[in-house]
């Protein structure tokens, strides 16, 4: 089936996040809002059918997933990336972050450190904070316009404090996310080789943010971290879900891939009686998206390529004031606005007040993100390059 993403769709009343919040995020109604990470792209049509479906049939009531569902996850790492998994390893959770703060209340304890690597996805902060523990900052670098983790630094996170706060290290994980938002960067095997190596040695788990892994430009191939060797496997937490890849946000649907069986039972520990159990309708999304979307993801793929050549063109070309990151992955685009000259606070304000644009500031990402900001094109070109035309006037008039 040929799907067309040019399409404008009026979200408008459906209690949609990103349309019907614009006033009480913004402050006004009239901004085009680019920021959380959903896409103004309808289902593929496999998954609008098969919920209908589900949905005449009248009983609504406690769903556990079957064989089916199971399978249909095992069977997507293999096809996708080569990664052979067991049913057993999968817990389902109703969205990734429940399921960070699930891991990390389970690897640690109050008082406890967690790794990040800012500027970076600013639900991990209280994921960290919310459980009792530290954020240790492993900086990200940004060297000739691409961002690459910093290893040394990485290695004296785990060193033994000295001074007032001496004693051993309580690192006991790290959350590392790649494809890496709001940066954009699909790490390289050797990367994840050299970080999950530190770690490892270090005695730390990796927690493993793997929810953007199929939106890549340019045939980028993603390597799901325990993938790696039998060692990286069983030392971490894998976060899938196909809600950013099939745009299923809604309904609530992740699953969390833990190889070694007492870091799954802790974690299942954890989460018990807490976190709910999945949305039926998530499970028949999931599967569904699975087996039969991957016509519509392809065409999707193609149509953000497009609008992502078309951003760097426009950029480059009307608003040179205003870099492209180059994204490996994710289509929540990392811009480089330090060319305008404006403090954070300035630079939020204009987008949102003379741009009448909805971006996500780069400073909740970290201080690191302080001259950025996060653009979602995940929408049809028409809103993009209107989006763009409202950027470029409100510079002109700088
Ligand atoms: C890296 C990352 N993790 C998790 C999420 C959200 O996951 P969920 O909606 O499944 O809780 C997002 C959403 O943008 C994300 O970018």
């Amino acid at each position: 089936m040929k799907y067309d993403f040019n399409q404008v769709c009026d979200r408008k009343k459906t209690d949609c996040l990103k349309w019907d919040m614009v006033q009480s995020i913004f402050g006004s109604e009239d901004l085009i809002p680019m920021w959380v990470a959903d896409m103004d792209f309808p289902v593929a049509q496999p998954i609008a059918d098969a919920i209908k479906k589900r949905a005449e049939h009248p009983f609504y009531g406690y769903t556990k997933p079957g064989s089916s569902v199971l399978d249909s996850v095992v069977e997507r790492m293999w096809r996708k990336f080569k990664w052979k998994i067991k049913p057993e390893w999968i817990v389902f959770t109703p969205g990734v972050v429940p399921a960070l703060h699930v891991a990390i209340r389970s690897l640690t304890h109050p008082g406890d450190e967690v790794i990040l690597q800012e500027p970076v996805y600013h639900p991990f902060f209280p994921a960290v904070t919310n459980s009792g523990c530290q954020i240790v900052n492993n900086g990200l670098r940004l060297i000739n316009g691409r961002y690459e983790i910093d290893y040394d630094d990485l290695e004296r996170k785990f060193q033994p404090k000295t001074g007032r706060l001496r004693g051993p290290s309580r690192v006991k994980t790290i959350i590392f996310c790649n494809p890496h938002n709001p940066v954009g960067r699909l790490w390289k095997r050797e990367e994840i080789i050299r970080m999950g190596e530190i770690a490892i040695n270090n005695g730390a788990v990796v927690i493993s943010d793997e929810i953007h892994c199929e939106i890549l430009f340019d045939n980028h191939r993603h390597t799901p971290f325990a993938s790696i060797s039998q060692e990286f496997e069983q030392n971490c937490i894998v976060c899938m879900s196909p809600s950013k890849t099939f745009n299923l946000a809604g309904l609530d649907v992740s699953s969390i891939i833990i190889p070694n069986k007492k870091i799954r039972e802790d974690f299942i520990n954890t989460q018990s009686g807490i976190v709910p159990s999945l949305n039926l309708f998530g499970y028949t999304a999931m599967e569904t998206a699975y087996r039969y979307g991957d016509d519509w993801l392809k065409q999707m793929l193609d149509y953000l390529q497009e609008n992502l050549d078309f951003l760097k063109e426009y950029l480059t070309k009307k608003i040179p004031e205003i870099k492209v990151i180059q994204p490996q992955g994710t289509y929540l685009i990392w811009l480089d606005c330090r060319g305008l000259n404006m403090d954070k606070f300035a630079l939020s304000s204009f987008m949102k007040e003379k741009a009448k644009v909805g971006l996500e500031d780069g400073f909740i990402f970290g201080e690191a993100g302080a001259g950025f900001m996060r653009m979602n094109i995940a929408c049809p070109k028409i809103t993009l390059e209107e989006a763009l035309k409202r950027i470029e006037s409100a510079v002109n008039s700088l």
